[in-house]
């Protein structure tokens, strides 16, 4: 039985409970974030954490519990439960209360985690993945990380039954980003990746990826790119904290570059993972 975290006590999951009334339930009223574990240890758990505070802010929930505190919650799940590779997922709703749009006058945050193992550095994806294209039917505000996903469960959904790994998204042909994770291409050596704004989550392995990029020298600009683009790149790629850095190999039927995994994108996971464990080494 996992442990899991709920609103300031550890306890083991089936005893973890919330109100029906919960606004995270009833309207998707929250945010989360999802930070790496690697070698035991967090990975970048305090950029998750500075995202978490500004998508709190940018909705108005406050923040009932510090970095600090959520640093303890989060290292103390991935230890209770063994996790050597794996994930912590944590959640802020804005409370229980009687069903009304509007925010209610006195209300609780709810707030929970908990942690699960996946494999990060022997992915099987790694060799190359599968994206399908479909229309990114989002809101205004995706640099928010809301809880409200309906149109990437749909999007990822597509994706699956398309035999694909990941939903590609565009909107009018260019590329916003993946269901979960953000997308790149690579052409003539240089890598190229949507530029921030509401339109795409500023994701923390996007920022990182960036920083390997520059220290291992690769060209690399922030400029849109189409669905069309892509298909003719040399090589093409996804990043997101749950997969690190994936070669995309595929997009549909089409295949990238050579069909396997590219030089950069591999230099890129390699450096990637390299500096993980050296973040995270005892
Ligand atoms: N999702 N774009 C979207 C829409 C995402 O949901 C995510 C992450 C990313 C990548 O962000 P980061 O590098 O900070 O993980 C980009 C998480 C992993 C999830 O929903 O499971």
């Amino acid at each position: 039985m996992r442990t899991c975290w709920l609103n300031g006590t550890f306890l083991p999951e089936d005893q973890a409970q919330v109100s029906i009334f919960d606004r995270g339930l009833l309207f998707g009223d929250g945010v989360y974030e999802v930070a790496a574990v690697f070698q035991g240890r967090l990975l970048d758990a305090d950029r998750h954490l500075v995202r978490l505070a500004r998508s709190q802010r940018e909705i108005g929930i406050p923040a009932p519990y510090s970095a600090t505190q959520w640093l303890d919650v989060m290292q103390t799940l991935a230890t209770q439960n063994s996790i050597d590779e794996g994930l912590v997922y944590l959640q802020v709703t804005r409370g229980p209360a009687e069903r009304d749009f509007a925010f209610p006058a006195q209300v609780t945050p709810t707030a929970f985690a908990y942690a699960r193992p996946k494999r990060l550095r022997d992915d099987p994806n790694a060799a190359g993945v599968r994206v399908h294209v479909v229309p990114d039917l989002r809101w205004a505000r995706c640099d928010i990380k809301s809880t409200a996903m309906l149109a990437q469960v749909l999007a990822k959904q597509a994706a699956k039954a398309a035999g694909a790994f990941e939903a590609m998204m565009h909107e009018d042909g260019l590329v916003t980003e993946g269901g979960s994770s953000n997308v790149w291409m690579v052409r003539d050596g240089t890598i190229y990746t949507r530029p921030l704004s509401h339109d795409i989550l500023a994701g923390i392995t996007r920022d990182v990826t960036i920083e390997v990029a520059r220290d291992l020298g690769i060209p690399l600009h922030e400029r849109a790119f189409t669905v069309e683009q892509v298909c003719r790149a040399d090589e093409c790629f996804m990043t997101s904290a749950t997969s690190f850095v994936l070669p995309i190999t595929r997009v549909d039927e089409r295949v990238i570059g050579s069909g396997h995994p590219g030089p950069i994108a591999q230099r890129v996971r390699d450096g990637y993972l390299a500096r993980a464990a050296r973040l995270t080494q005892g």
